[in-house]
């Protein structure tokens, strides 16, 4: 028996759950569950990530503390898993005493071991609010192109990547006051120093994807940084141990305590257990000596795999921890094939989606999608019902539906005393070899895909012995008993490999066959000679009216003003920006052919192309793309163009963009270009041939 202990990432405690969290606690809790059932002692814990900026805030816009804050939000995510059958072992929180503890003795002895340094940063200060600016909390314009309105990380108009201290005229976003540069001093854990240890960490032991280990090897290429793990008060969080009296409290960043709860948690548990006959010993989990004697996994999404693959166990290492067995990392979830949308109604609070449909359609269909690859999912809401209801309700159920009628009826629910078919059922005990497998490797399409394999077999079985025909024949009473009593084992057969997904059905299955086993083992005892009860449904077929209601539903709910827990990521220590897009590249977030063919590209004939007075970035371009009157444009290549290069031109237009107000007047467009605005751009000429006002399709 293995013993294993499992996480999933823990959500922010400022605000709710949605489908696309639920990705990955309905994967988790289908792996724990399938390796539950094959005898491993597996414990999964969790936690609300309950401190940073956001949820300080957060609490103060609702006019709370953010103890009662956090307090309101654990419940509520509890209930949500509660309700997508997501069984935790203990859910816990990183505002803890526990995870108070962990964190100190971690940056205890990493500072003792001199892997703690500090440093003078200066950033933006709000005067009013009296606290530091993260990059989100600051807009201005752009140092690039002079975009009003953007964030203090990147242009959403010409997409330069920069500091927050370079925008033009900031301001905060919380006051609106000027931001102020001021210097503070922070603390650094020294990420370079663990670098031979996490390239051989990560690629030894198929502790991570294919995918994941390329990603880290391009962020060693790019070169790892000190990693700043200090905030400034106010805070909500703890406090950094051991500073200096006479200087400012400094409080341990979010994202430094965030993992530490994952120990938390389970030493929360095992306080709990302790003396029961389901104690659980810390130490054999975190010691580094026992790391090979216990399994430890981390379940995560791709957008999180820096602070999982290289902050975590280097944290750990650095502080005579065992570092984890494994980090498994799944994609994002689409909808309908697009990201999810408050307007379209396809941003599906968890709450929201179990008022109309039941958890298990979900978890069965992401099941059906899942796989160990780091690829985004797609939760197309026809395929849904059309899969559910043929697979769970037209195949699964209806083995049993269509046989246990004659059983309870004519032989008062008795199974045949012998199996008729044991071939049949031999092979789809041995099918369950490769699902086992299948689970454990996560890959949970092709399980879903073995199980449905099964159904189809004694589908066909039962459409071959046609048992209601043969039941109004004379002398076949036998055989309609032993044709049924088939039926019925191998769904028994099929209940034991959908338990992990159908947690609920099965038990409920549980009662209908009468036995009160489903484990992995319990595959191979065939019922012979046992009594079942009467069958009761076990799942309705999904209708669209409850799809459409839902998202109507989705729709309103959204419309008022509340958020889901979001994120407080800072830049990672990275040196450029490589290392903060997709794990895999080539997942890369899709957009629809609705979306694309939304843009309105022409071609245009450059008029006249100017300097700008005041803007060193900037050329002005007046365009005629086929309109009454030309378009006026900036764009952001006046160090790459002399302005005279460019008349006369045929470039490409984007004419439906929507008019943007810069300093320098009205921007009508977007002229293309190749490149990156930083090291060089190339802006995109037509042949004289192509006719202005022509639409680019
Ligand atoms: O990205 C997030 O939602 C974080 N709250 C995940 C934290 S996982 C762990 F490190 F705590
Ligand atoms: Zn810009």
């Amino acid at each position: 028996m293995r013993e294993i202990l499992v996480t999933s990432a823990l959500p922010y405690a400022n605000g709710y759950i949605h489908l696309g969290h639920l990705v990955e606690y309905i994967q988790t809790d289908i792996w724990v569950r399938a390796m539950k059932a094959q005898g491993h002692q597996v414990t999964y814990v969790c936690a609300d990530d309950a401190h940073g900026t956001a949820i300080m805030l957060k609490a103060e816009a609702n006019g709370v503390t953010p103890e009662e804050q956090i307090a309101s939000v654990k419940a509520s995510h509890e209930a949500d898993f509660a309700k997508f059958l997501v069984n935790f072992d203990n859910y816990h929180s990183t505002h803890s005493e526990e995870n108070k503890h962990f964190s100190e003795l971690i940056y205890r002895r990493l500072n003792s071991a001199g892997h703690i340094s500090t440093k003078d940063v200066e950033q933006l200060f709000d005067p009013e609010k009296k606290l530091f600016l993260a990059d989100r909390f600051v807009k201005g314009e752009c140092p690039e192109c002079g975009a009003l309105d953007q964030y203090g990380d990147n242009c959403e108009v010409c997409g330069t990547t920069y500091d927050a201290t370079e925008l033009k005229n900031p301001h905060s976003t919380l006051s609106d006051a000027t931001p102020v540069l001021k210097t503070s001093k922070h603390y650094f854990f020294d990420l370079p120093e663990f670098e031979q240890f996490l390239k051989d960490w990560t690629r030894s032991d198929n502790r991570l994807q294919t995918s994941v280990a390329n990603k880290l090897q391009e962020w060693f290429d790019a070169g790892l940084t000190s990693w700043d793990i200090s905030r400034d008060a106010p805070y909500f969080g703890f406090q950094i141990p051991d500073t200096p009296s006479d200087e400012p409290d400094k409080y341990f960043y979010v994202w430094l305590d965030a993992p530490v709860g994952y120990m938390a948690s389970f030493k929360s548990l095992c306080d709990k257990r302790e003396g029961t006959e389901q104690a659980l010993d810390f130490d054999r989990y975190w010691a580094q000596e026992n790391e090979n004697k216990t399994e430890v996994y981390h379940f995560i999404g791709k957008d999180i795999v820096y602070f999982h693959a290289l902050f975590w166990p280097a944290m750990l290492a650095g502080s005579e921890l065992r570092t984890p067995t494994g980090v498994f990392a799944h994609g994002f979830l689409m909808v309908n094939g697009e990201k999810m949308s408050k307007s379209r109604g396809t941003f599906i609070k968890a709450e929201t989606y179990a008022e109309h449909l039941h958890p298990e359609y979900l978890r069965y269909y992401f099941a059906s999608k899942l796989s160990d690859k780091v690829e985004d999912i797609n939760l197309d809401l026809e395929d849904f019902m059309q899969k559910v209801n043929s697979d769970l309700v037209g195949k699964v159920v209806n083995i049993a539906s269509r046989s246990a009628g004659f059983l309870v009826k004519k032989y008062d629910g008795m199974l045949s005393d012998v199996c008729v078919e044991s071939e049949l059922l031999e092979d789809i005990t041995k099918t369950g070899d490769e699902i086992a497998v299948a689970y454990e490797n996560r890959e949970f399409s092709r399980a879903m895909r073995l199980i449905m394999q099964c159904a189809d077999k004694a589908n066909e079985y039962i459409d071959g012995k046609k048992p209601w025909s043969l039941a109004k024949q004379e002398g076949t009473e036998q055989e309609v008993q032993d044709v049924c009593s088939v039926a019925i084992n191998i769904f028994r057969q099929l209940m034991v490999y959908l338990a992990p997904v159908l947690p609920e059905l099965t038990d409920n299955a549980k009662g209908f066959l009468n036995v009160d086993d489903l484990s992995f083992a319990s595959r191979n005892e065939w019922l012979l000679g046992h009594k079942i009860n009467k069958f009761k449904p076990l799942m309705q077929r999904i209708e669209a009216k409850d799809i459409e209601a839902m998202i109507e539903d989705s729709k309103a709910s959204l419309a008022q003003a509340d958020a889901p827990a979001v994120s407080d990521n800072s830049k990672p220590a990275v040196k450029d920006k490589a290392q903060t897009t997709d794990v895999d590249t080539e997942q890369a977030d899709y957009i629809g052919i609705e979306d694309f063919a939304k843009v309105e590209m022409k071609v245009a004939h450059v008029l006249e192309c100017n300097h700008v007075e005041g803007a060193d970035k900037l050329l002005q371009f007046t365009l005629d793309v086929g309109e009454d009157k030309p378009r006026n444009v900036f764009s952001g290549i006046r160090k790459f163009y002399e302005p005279e290069q460019l008349v006369d031109k045929k470039v490409i237009c984007v004419t439906n963009l929507a008019p943007r107000k810069m300093k320098f007047g009205i921007s009508e467009g977007m002229v293309l270009s190749t490149g990156e605005p930083k090291t060089g751009l190339t802006v995109v000429t037509l042949p004289d041939a192509c006719v202005v006002g022509d639409v680019l399709a």
